[in-house]
């Protein structure tokens, strides 16, 4: 027989991370992890973990050999700055990955004749605001607003959202016997900050970056203009989220994709926050007028009311509490 289990790719990521301490102490079934590099030493023990590639069909047909995958949590991803150097690459990893994990969870969905639940991180980065003057006038855009992505990472997690929704509600629709198929939820996250980790090739970077190295007591150069403005989130929160979620029953789902968020601020904000916490941090801006063009077309805030109503999602951290109470004094720990 198989083992029953909960499948996180990319978990040695940022998200991974928390949401794997966030699982196991939930005492689900049985935690598999996916990622090409192995697990930080905290969480080893925490999952079995499969060092492997995401691409490797043969490795995924073993999986479901083993495992009776009843929730993917499929957070591997190349992040937004990063994909700009390798676009093909980044498509492939980014669709072509998810795609192979849709068909698998299509399958799986299909032997247990019920759906296999497919949480997905989306990003604000499927949002492409055309000109700074727009960004102004529509500070909390709604989920089907300015869908025009101006990234191979933004482009690659719009249409996994649609592919997600596809193999839910169309797959195999002409078919007679249409199968169970798989069910389909994704966020739209803002920039996600968390006290443990830094994260690597995206472009929100400069909020995290500015905070631990502040901690860290080395100057920083912020890659954008004091004035950029998007929203942020503390790691819990995107952790709450993606389990409020999954836990709630699809009869009040509204829709597949939702936006959440906690807080905006711009840069210069940020380094106020940062400063009143640690008063000798040395923070400098010298936009990278490239990386600078991308969070310009981010929006500058999040409307997810839609969230709030279907399926009670509520940040615990505001700006104050997200740095009195998590960032900072977990950050200070981590590098005293
Ligand atoms: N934080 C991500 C990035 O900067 C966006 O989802 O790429």
């Amino acid at each position: 027989m198989r083992k029953k289990g909960i499948l996180i790719t990319g978990a040695a990521g940022e998200i991974g991370d928390s949401l794997i301490r966030a699982l196991t102490s939930q005492g689900e079934d049985q935690i598999v992890t996916l990622d090409l590099k192995p697990l930080p030493k905290e969480n080893e023990g925490l999952s079995t973990h499969i060092q492997g590639d995401l691409m490797d069909q043969a490795l995924l047909a073993r999986l479901v050999s083993e495992y009776e995958i009843g929730t993917i949590y499929h957070l591997a991803a190349l992040l937004s700055t990063r994909a700009e150097f390798t676009p093909e690459m980044a498509h492939q990893v980014n669709v072509e990955g998810t795609l192979n994990l849709l068909r698998l969870a299509s399958d799986q969905s299909q032997w247990r004749g019920e759906p296999v639940l497919f949480m997905f991180p989306s990003s604000i980065a499927a949002y492409g605001m055309p000109n700074l003057e727009i960004k102004a006038q529509y500070p909390r855009v709604r989920e089907w607003e300015w869908n025009y992505p101006t990234t191979m990472y933004g482009c690659n997690k719009l249409y996994c959202e649609m592919l997600g929704v596809y193999y839910s509600q169309y797959y195999r629709q002409l078919a007679v016997d249409r199968p169970v198929t798989l069910d389909f939820r994704a966020l739209r996250f803002p920039g996600l900050i968390s006290a443990f980790t830094v994260p690597s090739g995206g472009t929100s970077d400069y909020g995290p970056e500015m905070l631990h190295a502040a901690a860290k007591g080395v100057p920083y150069e912020a890659f954008v203009r004091p004035d950029t403005c998007i929203p942020f989130m503390a790691m819990p929160d995107a952790v709450t989220a993606l389990l409020k979620l999954a836990k709630a029953p699809a009869s009040a789902l509204s829709r597949r994709v939702y936006n959440v968020t906690s807080f905006s601020l711009t840069a210069a904000e940020f380094k106020d926050m940062v400063l009143r916490y640690f008063p000798n941090a040395q923070i400098s801006f010298r936009p990278d007028l490239k990386r600078q063009r991308i969070v310009d077309s981010w929006p500058a805030g999040l409307n997810d009311n839609d969230a709030r109503r279907d399926w009670g999602w509520k940040p615990d951290y505001d700006l104050e509490r997200a740095f009195a109470e998590y960032l900072v004094p977990n950050i200070r720990k981590r590098y005293q």
